[in-house]
């Protein structure tokens, strides 16, 4: 099939090797997406379906929004790439300033990179790269979190604690990672919004730092609310517990506010949401609304500055080796810039916030459900997660397939399914959402 002849159904499924899928039973019957617009999505047999998750967390302004397509063509035609390094192009600046009017206070140094996975990898090497500016080159420990998710890279991938992710490739890990528990408590299977009980759990660290030396750990990295294991809230107090214990230590922390970054909770970020200010936040996805790949990582500007001093190389040489061929490309940020506007425009993070309580409603009427065994949400995000059977992921994969026919579409991670709405929706696109979700979760229990 060539370019200029292209159908939305492929003559071969063979030859790509798709990412985080079952291949073979996906290519025996396949969910391929032809369109978008707005909040809903159409499959290859022409049935329309609800966009329950925003993508992958990624398209909360609605699918097809012209004013980000028609900037991204606009760039294209004028400046379609400049080489990153020692160079630019001024749309990258500007982005940087806005996206620094957003982060809280002091977070204000602004790199770019190609997404999540990246970002994170970034935030890792420059919190090195700060403490070797400081001269305190022994901190090497990164401390993660169960069932936390941070991407793809090897430094990502040892830091995320979801135990699939890891396990194949535990011979070519980072060295010097430990990992915090997760928060998850039995009692809050069913808990809206912030847990009371569990600030306790952040006392892992401190746990951490006394067995392994305080001194040197060069960073704890958590996702504010951990996203792709399933909406895990933290508990009241546990961030702002973890803060101190950082600066007890010395220890950078690091917010992954890939999925609450940008709205998810209601305010910009989720460490204004929470009041904790970490001293780096990664983010990506709804950056660009998901139409062209970008990750950021913004850094507190004292941590800049330490690098930058320190720097004795010569003139033209960087003061950090670091950084990506397509690091804030014109085509990403043209449509990052678009997304600041429309942010602004629509005043989209109160719309988000607006709309939280009738979404979290919506999600916690499922919990009459007889296979539902747990719902968790804070803001625009939710799991839900389905009795497990036989082994962990069936039960939430077939309750995934009874949705997606029942017409709502999201993600399942293991045996919880991921809903994250769009920011546009209007309450009645979180009743179908809702009623389609409970019609495919009884569906799936008479199956
Ligand atoms: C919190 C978090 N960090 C990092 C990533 C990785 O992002 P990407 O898939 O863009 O590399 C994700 C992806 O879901 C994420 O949720």
């Amino acid at each position: 099939m060539s370019s200029s002849n292209r159908t939305n159904i492929p003559n071969s499924l063979n030859e790509h090797w798709m990412p985080f899928t079952d291949n073979k039973t996906f290519k025996k019957n396949p969910r391929l997406i032809t369109d978008a617009k707005g909040v809903y999505l159409t499959n290859h047999q022409g049935k329309k379906m609800i966009d329950a998750s925003s993508g992958l967390f990624c398209n909360p302004l609605g699918h097809g929004r012209k004013e980000i397509t028609e900037a991204v063509s606009k760039q294209l035609d004028k400046l379609d790439y400049c080489q990153p390094f020692n160079q630019g192009y001024g749309g990258s600046f500007e982005l940087a300033t806005r996206i620094a009017k957003k982060t809280p206070e002091g977070i204000n140094r602004i790199f770019y990179t190609i997404c999540g996975s990246t970002a994170v990898e970034t935030a890792i090497k420059i919190a090195i790269a700060y403490h070797r500016a400081k001269g305190d080159s022994k901190r090497f420990r990164f401390v993660g979190r169960e069932r936390g998710y941070h991407g793809m890279n090897i430094g990502a991938t040892t830091v995320g604690g979801m135990i699939n992710n890891v396990k194949t490739f535990a011979s070519v890990l980072m060295p010097g990672v430990q990992h915090m528990r997760h928060t998850h408590l039995p009692e809050h299977k069913f808990v809206k919004g912030q847990p009371d009980t569990g600030v306790e759990m952040a006392e892992d660290l401190e746990r951490i730092a006394m067995n392994f030396g305080g001194e040197n750990i060069a960073a704890c990295i958590v996702e504010p609310i951990a996203g792709s294991t399933g909406t895990l809230v933290p508990p009241k107090g546990y961030l702002k517990r973890i803060r101190e214990i950082c600066d007890k230590h010395g220890i950078l922390l690091i917010f992954d506010e890939v999925i609450t970054g940008w709205g998810r909770t209601g305010s910009a970020f989720a460490s204004q949401e929470f009041g904790v200010t970490p001293d780096m936040i990664t983010m990506a996805k709804a950056t660009t609304n998901g139409v062209i790949p970008m990750g950021v990582v913004a850094v507190k500007e004292e941590m800049y500055d330490a690098v930058l001093d320190s720097s004795k190389n010569p003139e033209g040489t960087p003061e950090l080796f670091h950084g990506y061929t397509y690091s804030g490309i014109p085509a990403a940020v043209a449509a990052g810039l678009a997304v600041q506007d429309i942010f602004d425009k629509e005043d989209i993070f109160n719309r988000a916030k607006d709309m939280s309580p009738y979404f979290q409603d919506g999600l916690h009427s499922l919990k009459d459900l007889k296979e539902v065994v747990s719902i968790r949400g804070y803001g625009m995000m939710g799991g839900i997660e389905i009795k497990m059977k036989d082994k962990p992921g069936k039960s939430g994969f077939q309750t995934f397939k009874h949705c997606y026919d029942a017409g709502v579409n999201f993600k399942n991670t293991g045996d919880t399914l991921i809903i994250a709405p769009q920011f546009i929706c209007e309450k009645k696109h979180i009743d179908e959402i809702i009623e389609k979700l409970r019609t495919g979760i009884s569906n799936y229990s008479k199956s």
